[in-house]
């Protein structure tokens, strides 16, 4: 019997080319670059399967000019690149890679929140630039984190698991917003509470975003969200640029109207605003949340078995439904 075809879009592990290659004929785009969209279709071209990240945009346009695909296998959770209803009309089967990810995701954002309230990265850069002449009582003073009031937009595996990082690990009270609330027995063992929009962005002593990007969740934070923060607070995004108005944020970080913020994605990354990239009070890092060898290679395995599943005929580990 002939064997499935399938196009892997992006570098990754050798241990996962190599366990594809024992179940499909591979095309492997090793090269570090983005292929162009219509490098990407020639290459679909008789090929049933494709690995992709959260990078490469599956539209519907791109599904229509590949008529032997039957399923688009993403080594991301998060799945915004994707034209998931473009698929289903399609019969191709969309799978994302959740779980696996979940505790490096948080950790990462727990970081990142916690050197925007102690300003790590800044004093790094200024020690760095030889600036360092002596000690002062206000010296690079941030905000306190144990204790602190911790404010997660977006409650779902990986807001819940920095949720823990804070009650359990720093005492922080968790207050959240998400469409649904947790069930009691989730919201006990961390003291969480469900609060509406405007009194998480008023209460947060560091707000963390954890939310899907979607038409919904665009610009979730802009200026008049930010004007309803505190002066003193921070504002953490591990979800996705887009769900930040990054010039709303980078005004708001320049007239001192939030203290500090991190960022791990970006409006149009790898482009970064200009505004931002000027700016002391922001730490900025490139996408790499869950970017631990184990995690993405775990990441990456998950993507290669729901390929094998779904082309062996059986169902997905991990499918997205639209
Ligand atoms: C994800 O898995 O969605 C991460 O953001 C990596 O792209």
């Amino acid at each position: 019997m002939k064997r499935a075809a399938v196009l892997v879009a992006l570098r990754t592990f050798p241990e996962v080319l190599d366990k594809l290659r024992t179940h499909f004929e591979v095309d492997y785009n090793d090269e570090p670059r983005d292929l162009p969209r219509d490098e990407l279709i020639a290459r679909l071209q008789g090929r049933q399967g494709l690995f992709v990240t959260a990078v490469e945009p599956v539209d519907a346009t791109l599904v229509a000019a590949c008529p032997a695909l039957r399923v688009v296998s993403s080594m991301a959770v998060g799945y915004n690149n994707i034209d998931v209803a473009a698929c289903a009309a399609r019969g191709i089967t969309v799978t994302n890679a959740p779980d696996v990810l979940t505790e490096t995701t948080a950790d990462f954002g727990f970081a990142l929140m916690l050197a925007a309230a102690r300003r790590i990265t800044e004093s790094e850069h200024f020690l760095r630039a030889g600036r360092w002449q002596r000690w002062a009582f206000d010296f690079f003073c941030g905000a306190e984190v144990h204790g602190a009031t911790l404010g997660i937009l977006g409650m779902g595996r990986i807001g819940q698991a920095i949720a823990r990082r804070g009650a359990l690990g720093f005492g922080m009270k968790v207050i959240y917003h998400n469409r649904s609330r947790l069930a009691p027995e989730l919201e006990a063992p961390l003291g969480a509470r469900w609060v509406d929009k405007s009194t998480l962005l008023r209460e947060a002593d560091h707000l963390v975003l954890v939310v899907p990007y979607s038409k919904a969740s665009h610009h979730a934070i802009g200026a008049p969200e930010l004007a309803l923060m505190k002066p003193t607070a921070t504002l953490t995004n591990v979800a996705r640029g887009g769900v930040v108005d990054d010039t709303a944020l980078a005004r708001a970080l320049a007239e001192r109207r939030i203290a500090a913020a991190a960022l791990d994605v970006f409006e149009g990354e790898p482009k970064v605003h200009p505004d931002l990239l000027a700016l002391s009070n922001v730490v900025l890092t490139p996408h790499i949340a869950s970017a631990t060898t184990a995690t993405r290679t775990k990441m990456a395995m998950l993507a290669a078995d729901n390929l094998i599943a779904v082309l062996g005929g059986r169902p997905p580990l991990t499918p997205v439904t639209a």
